[in-house]
């Protein structure tokens, strides 16, 4: 049902403003034109606007503005992220639910919602969740040590900096987890692990991305340090492109993660990096660390020179400047 769904999409995307006909669609989809029927009213329910005009066939006039896995797959690229997407119109935390079903999905499950109740940030801090951001989890299964988790939070933030960049922005990558925007936090990363002492058992990447909502949405305290894509271009983009070309970034540096040395993710998290070069404090639940942020270990961790000369590599914890 759902293949044929997303065929139909497809089919009715491509053909813009002509009409098809039942008989076309059927033909090509190898489905009667009863199911044909059925299909464009299932759709139609779902709040895709379908003309249809008698004697000459089908026009989809209008998608809706929700993320819904059909319409994501309908010109999805990728081969292993999204081929099971979940998605909500509310739930409380995209991250709480892909722990719950993570052990039985496949790699690359997609969690995501409209909105979230519980959004949760990095040491327990809320997430503001309005409805037009991004807010998604996915559910990967690397052959990895817990302590090379780290790394796919600077990938996934690898991803979201090249989707920022093809609309038009100029971001920068925050140690650990920050994506900023003229200095101002667009996207948050909340990376999440089930393990064993030697062995991971999966890893939820959690990604939260202010798109088209307005800044006065989210809470006074951290309206000032943050940014929303709408409020730095001036419109609205297209959810569905931009969550399709984030796929296809994480993907494509999933698989480099996977089949190749960090170095040059490194490298390149590095080159975008609004941290390294900087005077920085490092908050951890243990100590407070001063120090220049002078790079990223093939660890992933943050290489601080502190002011006694000495370096320290520091794998998490709070970056202050
Ligand atoms: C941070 O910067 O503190 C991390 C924020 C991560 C937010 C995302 S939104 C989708 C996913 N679900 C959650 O509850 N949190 C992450």
């Amino acid at each position: 049902m759902e293949n044929k769904k997303i065929e139909l999409i497809r089919l009715l995307s491509q053909t813009e403003s002509k009409p098809i006909s039942g008989e076309q669609i059927g033909r090509k989809l190898e489905i009667s034109r009863t199911m044909v029927w059925k299909y464009i009213q299932s759709l139609q329910s779902q709040g895709y606007s379908i003309i249809s005009s008698p004697g000459k066939g089908y026009i989809l006039n209008s998608v809706p503005d929700s993320l819904l896995p059909e319409l994501v797959q309908a010109g999805l690229e990728t081969d292993i992220l999204g081929k099971d997407i979940r998605h909500f119109m509310e739930l409380e935390s995209t991250n709480d639910y892909a722990k719950t079903i993570a052990r039985d999905a496949n790699e690359g499950t997609v969690i995501l919602a409209e909105s979230q109740k519980k959004g949760r940030g990095r040491k327990g801090f809320d997430w503001v969740s309005p409805q037009g951001g991004i807010w998604m989890s996915i559910v990967l299964k690397p052959s990895i040590v817990p302590a090379d988790a780290s790394k796919l939070t600077l990938l996934g933030g690898l991803a979201v900096v090249d989707s920022l960049k093809s609309i038009g922005l100029n971001p920068s990558l925050k140690w650990p987890n920050d994506v900023l925007v003229n200095g101002k936090k667009i996207c948050g990363i909340l990376t999440e692990m089930e393990a064993e002492i030697d062995r991971v058992e999966y890893i939820v990447l959690g990604l939260g991305i202010n798109l088209n909502f307005d800044t006065d949405m989210l809470p006074e305290e951290i309206r000032d340090g943050s940014t929303t894509i709408s409020d730095e271009l001036g419109n609205y983009v297209d959810r569905l492109e931009f969550f399709r070309s984030l796929l296809y970034n994480l993907e494509q540096y999933y698989i480099h993660f996977k089949t190749q040395s960090f170095e040059e993710l490194m490298e390149r998290w590095i080159d975008s990096s609004d941290t390294i070069g900087r005077n920085v404090r490092i908050v951890t639940p243990s100590k407070m660390v001063d120090g220049r942020a002078i790079g990223i270990s093939l660890s992933g961790g943050l290489l601080l020179q502190k002011n006694d000369g000495s370096t320290e590599e520091i794998m998490s914890g709070r970056c202050i400047y």
